[in-house]
């Protein structure tokens, strides 16, 4: 019934292969001076929590100087805090606070492109002859005098602006107000470097590595390919290929020039935003693994929720990896639609059990653990710049605040929250879900236990379990194993129950159900899954 092992044994393995990466947005975490956006003091009182659920690293979204056009991903000032979200002390403060619970720091880093405001910006645009026009993307008018190339702005509209001063364009592949930085350009790599050093030096533990299949532009500046597939609700940046304006080969040596100023500092991590397909998104691993320690898999996102859909994918992308490269996975982020959104209520749970027993390093979305769903966003208070732009492509409703008790904006703020809570702010909750068996808060804090006291789960390989056609069709069962143990994992993507043979092995124990009352339950032969029911099983004795 077992399918062939994948991946490599690891006798040893760094915090952020075994452990697990939690991601705050800041805006949206707590607010602790009530002008209704989170701020960092209000990371550091939420810490205890953090333990408390038992994750091992947190990813806190930009918080550095910026006009926020794009809410902080557009930097002003790559080593200066933003007084919204306060001081380099509170910083300090974060950072020491979260080492003391043996929390790691990971910082989001932006170097794609900077804020229009950035003093390097308003530098390079004040002349042609100015000394760091280099620094960003400047070209003449094409032939027809409009822009340079083809190249469409992932936020909607062209990828080029004209700037009246010089008459030249520059190119931003997200808002005008973020310039795209020219990486070609050795002084830039040497400033970049310079600002993760600055915060490596405070005690920063990684960086997730903004659009970083980005850095790199075609050289010639070729006209992207026209996409025949393109469908009208897609967002227009689909119209085109996107082959010459990201992902070109010369990106592996930037990644590697960031790799090699971590490799000073110890166990760093270096995690890259990637959307790409299983087959590119493995390029950035590095030759001789001297990329991106964690490519972001963002599969689980883009693949029909669908049991043999994930099987194959989790198949896929395990049989794609190079040889010592650990996998990672993630349900969401603050550009994606929640997870219990898009599977619903009953599935979030096995989605949950999915994410924390595949092998790979897993990321929880702030919310996602107290089941925040999607939140309506009247037009009038939209805030993305993208929905703006592009109606139905906004991520506001993704980005509400965290709801942490029963009480006024459920403790969010005392003044007024920046995006709205959900209506059933009253009961989701953390203080309302910590003590109910059968929240689905609960099911993380156990699921993460688990994590944590079995290496199977969380540095073990994996197989994948041959089952029947049928029930594959709705079941997808593996198994982790690590030393003498291994555990089976069954999840039930369908409304209906499922019997599963168990032949091998003898008895087995249900060491987690996502269903309420069955933790304990001896099983032999086989077992009656319910519907949406996820479980980890271990046989008896072993
Ligand atoms: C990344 C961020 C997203 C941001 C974009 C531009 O995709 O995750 O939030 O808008 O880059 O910086």
């Amino acid at each position: 019934m077992s399918g062939p092992v994948s991946g490599t044994n690891r006798s040893e393995a760094v915090w952020w292969q075994s452990g697990t990466v939690y991601q705050v947005y800041p805006r949206s975490f707590q607010d602790t001076d009530g002008d209704g956006v989170g701020d960092l003091r209000g990371i550091t009182a939420r810490l205890d929590y953090l333990a408390w659920l038992g994750v091992d690293a947190v990813w806190i979204s930009p918080f550095y100087r910026s006009p926020m056009a794009d809410f902080g991903y557009d930097v002003a000032d790559y080593c200066a805090i933003d007084p919204l979200f306060g001081t380099l002390a509170d910083f300090d403060t974060l950072i020491g606070e979260a080492h003391r619970r043996r929390l790691k720091v990971i910082l989001d880093f932006v170097p794609n492109h900077s804020s229009i405001e950035h003093p390097w910006f308003v530098e390079s645009r004040a002349s042609r002859a100015a000394r760091k026009r280099d620094w960003y993307i400047w070209r003449d008018a094409g032939p027809d005098g409009g822009p340079p190339n083809n190249w469409l702005s992932n936020f909607g509209g062209p990828a080029w602006t004209r700037d009246p001063a010089t008459g030249q364009y520059y190119y931003h592949a997200f808002l005008p107000e973020q310039p795209d930085l020219n990486w070609r350009n050795p002084e830039v790599r040497a400033a970049m470097h310079d600002a993760l050093r600055f915060w490596l030096d405070r005690g920063v533990d990684g960086f997730r590595v903004d659009v970083i299949w980005h850095l790199i532009k075609d050289e010639g500046f070729r006209d992207n390919p026209h996409n025949p597939d393109f469908e009208p609700h897609q967002a227009g940046i689909n119209r085109f290929h996107q082959t010459y304006s990201c992902d070109r080969p010369e990106v592996l040596d930037v990644i590697a020039g960031m790799r090699a100023v971590l490799r000073d500092y110890g166990e760093r991590v270096l995690i890259g935003e990637i959307y790409l397909p299983i087959e590119r998104l493995m390029a950035y691993y590095g030759p001789e693994l001297g990329g991106a320690d964690l490519p972001f898999n963002f599969q689980l996102i883009q693949t029909p929720w669908r049991a043999d859909a994930v099987a194959a994918l989790v198949a896929e992308y395990e049989a794609a990896l190079p040889e010592g490269g650990w996998p990672n996975w993630v349900l969401g982020n603050h550009d994606q639609p929640r997870i219990a959104a898009r599977v619903g209520e009953a599935q979030e749970r096995v989605a949950a059990m999915l994410l924390l027993t595949l092998r790979g390093t897993p990321t929880l979305y702030y919310g996602d653990e107290i089941g925040l769903g999607h939140v309506p966003v009247l037009p009038e208070r939209a805030q993305d710049p993208w929905g703006r732009n592009e109606p139905g492509h906004g991520r506001d409703p993704e980005r509400t605040p965290m709801q942490w008790e029963d009480a006024p904006n459920a403790g969010f703020t005392t003044g007024t929250p920046w995006l709205p809570l959900s209506a059933d702010a009253d009961r989701r909750n953390v203080e309302t879900m910590r003590d109910d068996s059968r929240s689905i808060l609960t099911l993380y804090r156990r699921l993460l236990s688990l994590r944590r006291d079995h290496p199977a789960l969380s540095i073990g390989n994996w197989r994948n379990l041959t089952l029947d056609t049928d029930l594959a069709a709705e079941v997808f069962g593996f198994e982790r194993f690590a030393g003498d143990e291994t555990l089976r994992i069954l999840l039930n993507f369908s409304t209906r129950e499922w019997r599963v043979p168990l032949h091998e092995r003898g008895a087995w124990t249900i060491l987690l159900s996502t269903h309420a009352g069955r933790t304990g339950e001896r099983v032999e032969g086989g077992l009656a899954l319910g519907p949406d029911e996820g479980v980890i099983l271990s046989p008896v004795g072993g």
